[in-house]
């Protein structure tokens, strides 16, 4: 599928709109809600879920394990089953594109002790499981990687009597999806686990499950070599407690927005019910020392996860440089930042961020690639990409390489070319956005699609 943007056309208005079109819930904590809501004993409600490409592999998935749930717009019912009333799936359980459905299974049935193989797609074959799965040996769990590390992942069954050691584990990476596989393990292991990070990753885990009445706790701990984040996780003598949540806007999908009102002249955006949680919103911190006219408002804080508005107007923009704990708490936004700083003045550096080639594509090499179709100037390296900013791109042809988010920042570049984009494989945005097109469309935005 081919999308067309028509550049020139300022974005103007209010999410919610009036048409009833939203930013989606957020994608870690919908993944985290039906998940750890299986893993409760009783009912849980949770609001305002993302339905999208990579939450229906796992709920598809619960229901392989014998979790009834109900879906009924964006509310989404489990019925919890606690841990030990899982079922083992008949045939291995297809995790579709998502890697959080992958690996955050892969921690909750081995502390249930069910067999499993856990498969994917060919793209999700390709991400890296041995970070998982070596940690998660051990800890006793029988689990082995496909040869090449990556899935799918077999866990085989082990006798009824046999307890997971607890682990102190340092992550060689900070990655909120190994901290909450391992998290998830530790719930049924002998005695309290200690997880040790080099950066701030995403807290939600933690949060959901000290709601759901288990010990665990964050810390930040000086060393020589600078902060290490630890969290620490006491099993729970009790069953986890259903949830009652209603999950707040993606932070992660109204980065596409910003960026969008940022870079197109005209344009004004208000987000009412963002997800504010601060291991996630570096990006908002970068664009606004990067003088972006950006105001973001804390509203509420329920369960931890602050949520709030966020007042964008079109602004000129200087080069920045992005490295160390920063790049963990924009992990997901290098593709639409990248975007930003093709619009910024300056030479703009991002170091430190090798994970990026290791995500839904190699991020470095095809954001380097496809902007430079367009015809900005960028230059990959090894750990990141220098641009230099400040010339209004051109325009042109180019690829989404199968990525949700790579598609979404290609079209956000498209409202501030000079001449049309025509982005291939914008059909990915279903993965985490569903309504991404037709939101744009509707605060303005000329955007068509052809077959
Ligand atoms: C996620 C964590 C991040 C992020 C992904 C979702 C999560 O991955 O890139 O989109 O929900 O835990 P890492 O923590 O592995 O970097």
């Amino acid at each position: 599928m081919k999308t067309i943007i028509n550049p020139g056309n300022p974005i103007n208005g209010t999410l919610p709109h009036q048409s009833q079109l939203d930013l989606p819930g957020d994608k870690s904590l919908s993944h985290r809600a039906a998940l750890f809501a299986a893993l409760a004993t009783g009912e849980s409600k949770i609001e305002n879920f993302q339905v999208s490409g990579v939450t229906r592999p796992l709920l598809n998935a619960l229901k392989q394990l014998g979790v009834e749930w109900y879906l009924n717009g964006n509310r989404l019912i489990v019925e919890g089953r606690g841990l030990e009333g899982l079922h083992p799936p008949v045939g291995p359980v297809n995790c579709g594109n998502s890697a959080t459905t992958l690996r955050l299974l892969a921690g909750a049935l081995a502390a249930a002790g069910i067999p499993v193989v856990l498969d994917g797609s060919p793209g999700l074959r390709r991400r890296p499981m041995e970070r998982i799965v070596l940690p998660l040996q051990r800890m006793g769990v029988p689990i082995t990687a496909a040869p090449g590390g990556g899935a799918p992942l077999t866990l085989t069954e082990r006798a009824a009597d046999y307890s997971l050691h607890n682990i102190q584990y340092t992550l060689p990476v900070a990655s909120a999806q190994v901290k909450s596989c391992l998290l998830l393990a530790a719930l049924s292991a002998e005695g309290t686990s200690t997880l040790f990070e080099p950066g701030p990753s995403r807290n939600h885990t933690e949060n959901m499950l000290c709601n759901m009445g288990v010990e665990v706790t964050n810390r930040q701990l000086k060393d020589p070599s600078g902060t290490i984040y630890a969290t620490r996780l006491t099993p729970p003598a009790a069953p986890l407690q259903p949830l009652r949540f209603s999950i707040p806007g993606d932070i992660s999908a109204a980065a596409f927005l910003i960026v969008a009102a940022l870079i197109t002249p005209g344009s004004q955006l208000t987000l009412n019910g963002v997800g504010l949680n601060a291991t996630r919103t570096g990006l908002l911190d970068v664009l606004q020392k990067m003088g972006a006219d950006l105001q973001v408002t804390v509203l509420t804080n329920k369960g931890g996860e602050p949520a709030g508005r966020i007042t964008v107007h079109h602004s000129p923009l200087q080069a920045a440089e992005v490295n160390g704990p920063l790049v963990v708490r924009m992990i997901d936004e290098f593709p639409i930042f990248a975007v930003a700083a093709a619009f910024a003045q300056g030479t703009t550096v991002v170091r430190e961020a090798k994970e990026l080639r290791l995500k839904e594509s190699d991020r470095i090499t095809a954001i380097c690639q496809e902007l430079s179709h367009i015809g900005v100037d960028i230059q990959e390296t090894p750990d990141g990409f220098l641009i230099h900013g400040g010339v209004c791109p051109r325009g042109g042809e180019v690829d989404a390489h199968g990525d949700h988010r790579l598609a979404m920042s290609l079209v956000v570049a498209g409202l501030a070319c000079q001449e049309p984009v025509t982005v291939h494989g914008a059909e990915m945005t279903a993965e985490s956005f569903p309504d991404f097109i037709p939101v744009l469309q509707a605060l303005g935005s000329k955007i068509h699609t052809e077959l």
